[in-house]
């Protein structure tokens, strides 16, 4: 039986660089990402795509939230630019930017809809990454100070926010050059990084606190998550155990859930941390330990997990293994025991800040956009999600990603996440069939699900 508690939250979710567009509007300052993808020569990202434009969801966020409304959403996670409302990123403020982002939240409270806001969702603003980017230590009080400012204006109005989106896709742009800024760090100075981005979230979390003693703040990790290929107990413990384990090989270290949570969370890194962290750690003065925070929730972005047997050792997938359009595989089993695993480590409550797919998806003859795969991969994952809650983890809502199709990082606008299509010549909105399921979904509290 597929049940939800009745305080479920219900909702979309999306980020700045991937919907807003209006890159140079109004004053706003460049980021990483209008830099990388500027970049002379040609940018990394497929087909030279760039978020110049993306969904001008900066200037159609009233007929989006129209739309939202009419398909029963209850919240939107949104990220802050932070080069629209900081040009510099630690300078002078920019109003028209603040007003873009008051206009949107009061228009969300004004339709019923919950604004929860990320405060970094990968886009710095480029004149903190000429200062050295997460690198710099600095960055600790730079975020706390940008965190205060966005607090100060949004107290009363937002109750949750969310400091750092996937730090460890933040990472990535510093080993790779799939990502911006795409600079080639060597490993240790990747795992200081990672503890730059710990201490800011915790700075930043202290900073929203002091100006909203009653704001939730989360921290939102990616990264591997087990599941057992046969659900017995010694599976489970094994998959725990695996979710945990940091991997010796050169980055994939870098891909742990617990590389960034065991620091804020723990305070430690795990014993199995490989050669660079643990030179790094060696490092890191006591002080440092005591200024981490906590988060009020783990925020977890959920799409595929990692197969393991019985010994915890990576389970090969059968041939022909169910896969979306960008190929990541369909195991619905991660969003049971991937909010499992993390409630067992930490104790905290989880938010499924992300979880969807990219399809293929067309417009029909008809119209209509039809993509019953997003609707079985969606109604597969829901099901296994209220495996988690029945067995007693405190999962607060969920958040669909996303709300539009968008700018999908360095695969441009090839691949489509929305419940909603964007028709980019025209950048018309048309709901997918999902749409309507997914709004039928909120309005019975996921009972729909037992259906078939
Ligand atoms: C990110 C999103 C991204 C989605 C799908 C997450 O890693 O937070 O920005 O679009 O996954 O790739």
């Amino acid at each position: 039986m597929v049940r939800f508690p009745s305080d479920f939250i219900w909702g979309v979710a999306c980020a700045s660089y991937q919907c807003e567009g209006g890159w140079d509007a109004d004053g706003k300052g460049p980021s990483i990402w209008d830099d990388f993808c500027h970049r002379f020569g040609g940018s990394p990202v497929k087909n030279n795509d760039n978020g110049d434009i993306a969904c001008d969801s900066y200037h159609r966020y009233p007929e989006d939230i129209a739309l939202m409304k009419r398909l029963n959403i209850q919240a939107y996670r949104f990220s802050i630019s932070w080069a629209r409302v900081m040009p510099d990123g630690d300078g002078p403020l920019n109003e028209a930017g603040l007003d873009y982002y008051d206009d949107l939240v009061d228009r969300l409270l004004a339709n019923g809809i919950e604004p929860m806001i990320t405060l970094y969702h990968w886009d710095l603003p480029s004149a903190l990454q000429y200062r050295g980017g997460w690198l710099n230590r600095e960055m600790v009080d730079i975020f706390a100070r940008y965190a205060e400012v966005i607090a100060k204006r949004f107290k009363g109005r937002v109750k949750k926010y969310m400091t750092i989106n996937e730090p460890q896709c933040v990472a990535l742009g510093y080993y790779s050059e799939g990502a911006a800024p795409g600079w080639r760090c060597p490993e240790e100075d990747v795992a200081r990084l990672f503890h730059i981005l710990a201490l800011s979230h915790s700075a930043a979390q202290r900073a929203i606190k002091a100006v909203d003693p009653e704001a939730l703040v989360g921290l939102v990790p990616c990264g591997k998550l087990c599941c057992p290929v046969e659900d017995t107990p010694e599976g489970r413990q094994s998959a725990y155990r695996a979710t945990f384990e940091m991997s010796k090989e050169p980055w994939r270290w870098a891909f742990n859930t617990n590389i960034i949570l065991d620091s804020v969370i723990l305070r430690r890194y795990d014993d199995s941390a490989p050669a660079p962290v643990r030179k790094f750690a060696a490092t890191v003065p006591q002080g440092d330990w005591e200024a981490m925070e906590a988060p009020d929730f783990i925020g977890i972005n959920l799409y595929n997990g990692d197969m393991v047997d019985a010994e915890g050792r990576p389970a090969a997938l059968h041939r022909g293994f169910p896969r979306t359009a960008l190929k990541w595989p369909v195991t619905p089993e991660v969003i049971h025991f991937g909010p499992m695993h993390l409630h067992r480590r930490y104790g905290l409550p989880i938010m499924i800040t992300e979880n969807g797919l990219s399809c293929n998806d067309i417009i029909f003859r008809d119209g209509k956009v039809h993509d019953p795969k997003r609707i079985d991969f969606l109604h597969r994952y829901l099901t296994e999600l209220s495996k988690a809650i029945a067995e007693g983890v405190p999962v607060m809502g969920y958040l669909q990603w996303s709300f539009l199709d968008n700018f999908e990082w360095s695969s441009g606008y090839d691949e489509r996440f929305g419940i909603v299509y964007v028709d980019y010549p025209t950048l018309r909105r048309i709901p997918k069939d999902s749409a309507a399921w997914y709004a039928r979904v909120i309005a019975t509290n996921g009972d729909c699900l037992n259906e078939d």
